[in-house]
């Protein structure tokens, strides 16, 4: 069943889903070049998940994993919570991920942070997980330059996350521009 207007086309008797890089920008790092994603993941942190359309394909990447989808904004929430009662590893979280404290009961110990969300204070929220989760080795993070700041340049609000990562203990393996799709947004695949 489509989650947003996807196509899918059978060959032999696999299904094969369409992934929109247009739509995903994890899609359009990896069109990009992008190999980071681990091989294995037992759970997985996913921050900004809004109706669920990136959260799907990593549902369907990862079968075995626990996807918990936090997204603050109600609208999109109520299309993520259909998407969840449709699949078994997704574990949707109605709330601000700038309180990690409210959420972290639920999970047992996740591998991986995912965040996609546009707020001026996005590193400062990655921190607050990443501190509160200390299973955490590894994240893909999506730098929204433009959110942090919309007057300096994207590359200067880049190098500053770069510096602010280095400097509370994640190594910025790499950064893949994504623009056209998405301009001035940026992956990040950190570990620590
Ligand atoms: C760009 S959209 C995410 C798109 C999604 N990652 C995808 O690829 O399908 C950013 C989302 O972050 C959510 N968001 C913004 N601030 C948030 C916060 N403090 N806590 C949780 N979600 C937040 C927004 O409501 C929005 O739905």
């Amino acid at each position: 069943m489509p989650v947003y207007g996807e196509t899918f086309r059978r060959s032999g008797s696999r299904l094969m889903r369409e992934w929109v890089a247009r739509r995903s920008k994890l899609a359009t790092a990896i069109l990009k070049g992008f190999r980071g994603l681990p091989a294995g993941l037992g759970e997985m942190l996913y921050l900004g998940a809004s109706t669920g359309t990136t959260v799907s394909h990593l549902s369907d990447i990862y079968p075995r994993s626990r996807i918990f989808a936090v997204e603050v904004a109600l609208e999109p929430f109520s299309r993520l919570l259909r998407l969840a009662e449709r699949r078994s590893n997704i574990y949707p979280v109605l709330d601000d991920a700038s309180f990690p404290e409210r959420y972290s009961f639920f999970l047992e110990a996740p591998d991986l942070i995912y965040q996609d969300i546009s707020q001026r204070n996005q590193v400062q929220i990655f921190m607050w997980n990443a501190d509160h989760f200390d299973s955490v080795r590894e994240a893909i993070f999506i730098l929204k330059a433009t959110s942090i700041n919309s007057r300096e340049k994207p590359q200067r609000v880049l190098e500053r996350a770069i510096t602010e990562f280095e400097g509370s203990g994640w190594k910025v393996l790499n950064v893949i521009d994504l623009s056209p799709n998405a301009r001035n947004n940026y992956l990040m695949h950190l570990r620590r």
